[in-house]
């Protein structure tokens, strides 16, 4: 429902503002929320109306079944400053259908549409101070249900809690990124919840990752669970590969993310004749690329990295370092994503999302 934010959000304000005691300049990703929150309830087979009211806990019953079979979902958006003043989303219809569809395979019920659009831009004019002007700075929005419901019987809950918090972020990952490729843990396999922002497909990557971190290592890309021999996502943003100057990376199915920033970037190479296959990635394939350096980059996508160069990389012992291009594809196309956030290029995809006042 694009502009046409309809449901009556009923708003209680926080009495004071943290804004001025935030340092907008040192930000860690994901630390500071804002003064408000959006709170949704469902009971009784319906979503009641959203509010507004100031952040800060939430009371759960301790046996609620979020805390036991992890029937939660979430998602990641950005809303952007432009230099005159506007308040921009970045294709926010497709997180809402995406959220949707996590919903779904976790047996929670969908979110209505008139309900998110008009709660996010009522929470958006109310936070509009914590929206920066400026390349880089964004407010993380970061939408979730849980499922409140006590009771610990393993059946789905009859309670829920649709959230939205938002954050100040600038950028995710701070210094230079080193991956693993998987060769043991999985992330996801067929028929299971890896397409969906499924709370516990983040969490179970923590053990392995400290194990790559460990080794010197800031992420694992992960591999096919059946024989670890293709290259899948990077957990917290799909792969991209540069072989010459072909760009590939990996077709989405009920294991990969289909990510938003993935899609277009795929739009935005194409638009700027860039070579691009979508197919299933062999390791083999990356590792002989590097080795008869025709491997040009490695970098991850997603919302809250936007699009983030890998260094280097390790399979079964051996590393391999990328060579550090001046004319990426990866600074390239960051650039084109984001002076279409930013509003500063035209938006010829229609992905830009004006939040009115
Ligand atoms: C995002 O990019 O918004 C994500 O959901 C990744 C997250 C785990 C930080």
């Amino acid at each position: 429902m694009r502009n046409d934010a309809s449901v009556k959000i009923d708003i209680e304000k926080a009495p004071t503002s943290k804004i001025n005691s935030v340092d907008f300049e040192n930000l860690t990703f994901g630390h500071i929320f804002t003064d408000h929150m959006m709170v949704c309830d469902y009971d009784n087979g319906n979503w009641k109306a959203p509010k507004i009211v100031p952040y800060g806990p939430i009371q759960l019953d301790p046996s609620a079944k979020v805390f036991h079979y992890g029937q939660a979902v979430f998602e990641g958006m950005k809303a952007y400053c432009d230099d005159n003043d506007k308040i921009w989303m970045f294709r926010p219809e497709e997180n809402l259908q995406r959220i949707n569809k996590s919903s779904k395979r976790m047996a929670i019920p969908e979110f209505p549409e008139e309900s998110f659009f008009s709660a996010l831009e009522e929470l958006l004019k109310l936070e509009k101070d914590w929206i920066k002007k400026g390349f880089g700075n964004s407010l993380y929005i970061r939408p979730f249900v849980i499922a409140t419901e006590a009771g610990v019987l393993a059946s789905p809950a009859s309670q829920y809690k649709f959230m939205i918090i938002c954050s100040p972020a600038k950028s995710y990952y701070t210094g230079e990124v080193r991956v693993q490729f998987s060769e043991h843990y999985s992330r996801a396999a067929d028929g299971g919840v890896g397409f969906a922002k499924a709370a516990g497909n983040y969490g179970a990557q923590f053990y392995p990752t400290n194990l790559a971190k460990e080794a010197g290592f800031q992420q694992i890309i992960w591999t096919d669970a059946n024989s670890h021999e293709y290259l899948e996502e990077a957990g917290t943003m799909n792969i991209f590969f540069r072989i010459k100057d072909k760009l590939i990376t990996a077709p989405t199915n009920d294991r990969i993310l289909d990510g938003i920033t993935r899609k277009s970037i795929l739009a935005l190479a194409e638009a700027n004749n860039i070579d691009c296959e979508v197919k299933r990635v062999p390791v083999k394939e990356i590792v002989e690329a590097a080795k008869a350096s025709e491997l040009k980059e490695i970098f991850g996508t997603g919302t809250a990295a936007v699009i983030n160069p890998i260094q280097g990389f390790s399979y079964k012992g051996e590393s391999f370092e990328l060579p550090q291009l001046e004319n990426s594809y990866a600074s390239l196309l960051k650039n084109k994503l984001m002076r279409i956030q930013y509003n500063i290029d035209e938006d010829i995809f229609g992905w830009r999302y004006e939040v009115k006042e």
